[in-house]
């Protein structure tokens, strides 16, 4: 737990959330009464073996009514009875968490304790000897801020998600929280205690992209995951990443892209888009698609991560910084989401991706205590010369 800042990560539940309020404004009083009732929860919590709440690092985020409605209807089922499900599928523990009925799926929850090459990882996977994470450039027990993340960076179409709002992301990442829960339904080889992990809204689904062929998604559908990939320069989007939905009113196949624990990840190494291959992604954005692209602004996007409580750690952030300025800069020049992203992506195991040659080249080119800024401007600097190339349009 001592990593990934977990242990400065205060819980607040609803109900405690208003003490936390005024903790927060410096008031002695409200202190004590607020960590008496803290205690009396946890004792009540471990007396019972039943804890679920939100994990709030700034009280001034608040969580939307359809997150705290995931949460108490899934804390309603836990109280009901109803155990976790283990997930068959993924290499982590993900847990499906049901409503108080026992018939309807809520929610999946994934501790980072069971993440892959973590400690409790209940697949028997080796554990990480560095902390390494099964993909380069990640770190083991990250995988839940990374989850949220994705959600908190899936802007809105039409703006931009300051707080947790209600709107459907322009990607549609289901809402996701970090949230603490304690249940002896998960995997506890050392004794019961609370997990950290993130919780996620369970989406209906009638399969993934595993199951069936690219040709019936909309170009749309997938274009929306093209941009959040190559935006957080996922590397572990494969096809069973990607659920199917269906739209209510006209039953077209909609993609729900999920299980975000690799992005944002500190090299472009293991950088893999399922996508990139696919039809749809040989097709131009959508005007639309080039307006949101545009209206993205990774300093914006850190700042935000950043007010929900990860201070992003600056190879991550500038990870961010370099695919937000490769996407956009590609869209100006025409490029479309294959163009794009062949950049981001490894041909071979060992031959690097044209992004990772960027990066480089940009790292001899300036001294080692640079500020970021230069740093940047390098990158921009050699990315342009690269489109430049690859487009056939040469300005000088
Ligand atoms: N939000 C969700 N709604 C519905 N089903 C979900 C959701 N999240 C996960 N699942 C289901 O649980 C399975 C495991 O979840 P997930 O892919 O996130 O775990 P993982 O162990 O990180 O997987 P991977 O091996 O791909 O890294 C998924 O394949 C999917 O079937
Ligand atoms: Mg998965």
């Amino acid at each position: 737990m001592s990593s990934a800042g977990v242990s400065t990560l205060s819980p607040v539940s609803r109900e405690t959330f208003d003490y936390e309020r005024k903790y927060d404004a410096g008031k002695e009083d409200a202190r004590r009464e607020y960590e008496a009732i803290e205690q009396i929860m946890s004792r009540k919590a471990l007396d019972r073996g039943l804890l679920l709440e939100p994990v709030i690092v700034n009280p001034k985020v608040e969580l939307s009514s359809e997150v705290w409605d995931m949460i108490d209807t899934t804390y309603d089922g836990l109280d009901n009875g109803n155990s976790p499900i283990r997930s068959s599928e993924g290499t982590g523990g993900a847990y499906f968490m049901l409503d108080s009925t026992g018939q309807k799926y809520v929610s999946v929850f994934k501790p980072i304790d069971e993440e892959p090459m973590a400690m409790n990882n209940p697949r028997g996977l080796p554990l990480s000897l560095d902390g390494e994470g099964l993909k380069k450039g990640t770190r083991v027990g990250q995988g839940a801020f990374r989850e949220v993340a994705a959600y908190i960076l899936d802007h809105p179409m039409g703006g931009r998600r300051s707080l947790f709002g209600d709107d459907k992301g322009f990607a549609g990442v289901p809402p996701t929280v970090m949230a603490k829960c304690l249940h002896e339904g998960f995997n506890h080889p050392e004794g019961l205690t609370a997990k950290f992990g993130s919780l996620q809204m369970f989406m209906e689904n009638n399969g993934s992209c595993e199951d069936m062929g690219p040709g019936a998604f909309p170009v749309k559908e997938v274009h929306k995951i093209t941009v959040l990939d190559m935006r957080l320069a996922n590397a572990d989007r494969h096809a069973g990443n990607i659920l199917i939905g269906r739209e209510k009113e006209n039953d077209q196949a909609v993609l729900i892209p999920i299980d975000h624990g690799y992005c944002l990840p500190t090299s472009f190494e293991d950088c893999t888009f399922e996508w990139l291959y696919w039809p749809q992604a040989r097709q131009p954005y959508s005007p639309e698609v080039i307006d949101y692209i545009k209206s993205l602004d990774a300093e914006e996007d850190i700042a935000l991560l950043k007010f929900h409580g990860w201070d992003l750690p600056l190879e991550c952030a500038r990870t961010l910084r370099i695919s937000t300025m490769l996407l956009k800069k590609g869209v100006e020049k025409g490029m479309t989401p294959f163009a794009i992203g062949s950049l981001m992506c490894r041909e071979s195991l060992n031959k690097e991706s044209v992004i990772e040659g960027i990066v480089k080249a940009a790292l001899d080119s300036v001294l080692p205590c640079t500020s970021e800024a230069t740093f940047m401007d390098a990158v921009s600097e050699i990315m342009d010369q690269h489109l430049d190339e690859i487009t056939g349009n040469y300005n000088s």
